[in-house]
């Protein structure tokens, strides 16, 4: 075991609703300022129809029993304040203190998405410069922040390939995406409306250029790419993929969400990539996970500028801003107003706070850590592409389980009970029983040899008790779920007098 221990306090807690009491206030509200809606005369102009007739059931709870309870519930698990979270595909660095504040400065927090324009230079400025950090990263000419995630992100951009091949003349219906590909890049694809064909990558981890010449004839649309790959892997044959794909009227999509381990190395724009998502909440630090906000804004070379979503901020002559709606070849809006926008601050911060040199080591510094922990654990587990990964690297439970029996969902579990997160498990698909691990660059080296240490911890239990782990975690608040049937029957409803 690591001194990183799992054996604190853990406090049972009731739903809040169990805590309610009659009439127990947490907050005393105002008088309105306004006459209450009774009726169509007085009121604002809600139709009767509309109005609710009783008042929605909430817990009557103190402000004391509320902080607890969201505190107390926060310590269940594990999170990047808390412990390591090598996730991988998910960059869960440590998210800086100082982009929550500059995201609760009143002027961002406060400000009406429909405050008129003058009135909101500051927002519409930093928009702007964010967008312009963002492509000079990038090497693109122009990006909308409009997206929420990294998918709806792709889902903007395979409409932008759709808009510029109808635009074009030639609407095409196929899509080339390698079997590395995240979930989303499929899904986003069939939103759009394209069929999607799979590309096998070569024993090398990679998209092997020769099937890509292969399957690129004149319905397809694009290929949808990700470098690095899902096996922490630099598609090194992308410009030449680029090429061929060009070379035949379609597009090249590339997956930004690996981005962290690319600013200041390479320029995606660079290397033929003509469209591409970013995950600000990834890589420009900002919360997420459980379903938290994200921004995945989308970069495009010139040829697509002219489909963007609207609005787009522009820059005036003397130096103000203004929102502009009227371009006849937009796709239209992703989304209501302008995006997340806190989540744009925070990132905008982040992009401040470091400057260019900063976030050249920061990629530095996240290819270097995943390289040190290859290097370490490379004799314990196997690896199926053993040669220097880029931001994270990828081990399987092959050995071990023929050794011990103990699979790589059993050793996932086993981290959790030594206070670390798991790495990302069973994906990507092409690789059986795979342990994806992402440590970031916010991880010290000391923190990395804990982890190492824990890992070494849960293989000496898998000799000498493998039984013992296939029932971890048991220092948990919550034991050994049973995922399949959570997934399949989950239960997410509270029922009131039960
Ligand atoms: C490679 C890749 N593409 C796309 C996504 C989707 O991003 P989001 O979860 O923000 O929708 C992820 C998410 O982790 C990813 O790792």
């Amino acid at each position: 075991m690591t001194d990183v221990g799992t054996s604190g306090l853990q406090l049972r807690e009731p739903l809040i609703f169990e805590r309610s009491r009659p009439g127990r206030e947490g907050i005393r509200m105002p008088a309105a300022e306004v006459p209450p809606a009774t009726d169509d005369k007085a009121g604002p102009d809600i139709p009767a129809a509309w109005r609710r007739a009783a008042l929605p059931r909430l817990p009557e709870v103190a402000e004391v029993d509320v902080v607890r309870h969201f505190v107390r519930l926060s310590q269940w698990n594990l999170c990047v304040d808390s412990v390591m979270y090598p996730l991988g595909s998910c960059t869960m660095k440590y998210n800086p203190r100082v982009n929550e504040w500059a995201c609760r400065l009143p002027g961002f927090s406060r400000l009406h998405p429909q405050t008129p324009e003058k009135l909101a230079q500051g927002a519409l400025e930093l928009m702007w410069d964010l967008e312009r950090r963002l492509c000079a990263i990038c090497g693109f000419s122009r990006m909308t922040l409009q997206p929420s995630a990294g998918a709806q992100g792709e889902l903007t951009g395979m409409l932008l390939v759709r808009a510029y091949h109808t635009d074009h003349g030639n609407p095409r219906q196929k899509v080339l995406i390698p079997d590395t590909a995240h979930g989303t890049n499929p899904a986003s694809c069939s939103l759009a409306g394209y069929s999607t064909v799979p590309v096998a990558s070569g024993p090398d981890g990679l998209v092997d250029p020769a099937a890509v010449d292969k399957v690129m004839d004149a319905d397809v649309a694009a290929i949808m790419i990700t470098t690095p790959n899902t096996l922490g892997l630099f598609e090194s044959h992308i410009a030449q993929v680029a090429e061929i794909v060009h070379s035949r009227g379609g597009l090249v999509y590339g997956d930004g969400a690996n981005l962290n381990a690319l600013m200041g190395l390479a320029r995606p724009g660079d290397f033929g990539i003509d469209v591409m998502q970013l995950n600000l909440h990834k890589t420009f630090s900002t919360p997420h996970g459980g379903g938290g906000p994200g921004s995945g804004p989308v970069g495009v070379a010139t040829k697509l500028e002219p489909y963007l979503p609207v609005p787009m901020v522009e820059k005036n002559a003397d130096g103000t801003f203004r929102l502009v709606d009227d371009r006849p070849k937009t796709i239209g809006r992703m989304r209501s107003f302008f995006g997340n926008f806190g989540v744009m601050v925070r990132a905008y911060t982040y992009l401040a706070a470091h400057g260019p040199e900063e976030l050249r080591r920061v990629s530095e510094i996240a290819i270097l850590n995943a390289n040190y922990l290859l290097a370490r654990l490379r004799t314990s587990f196997h690896v199926p592409q053993d040669r220097p990964c880029m931001h994270e690297c990828v081990l399987t439970d092959e050995r071990l389980k023929k050794e011990t029996g103990v699979t790589t969902m059993d050793v996932a579990k086993g981290l959790l009970d030594r206070g670390f997160h798991p790495p990302t498990v069973y994906f990507p698909l092409v690789v059986h029983g795979a342990l994806m691990i992402e440590p970031t660059e916010t991880e010290s080296p000391e923190t990395l040899d804990e982890f190492v240490a824990a890992l070494e911890s849960v293989l000496a239990e898998a000799k000498s008790n493998p039984a013992a782990l296939h029932h971890a975690p048991t220092r948990t608040r919550i034991g050994r779920a049973d995922e399949t049937r959570a997934a399949r029957q989950p239960v997410l409803r509270y029922k009131f007098g039960k």
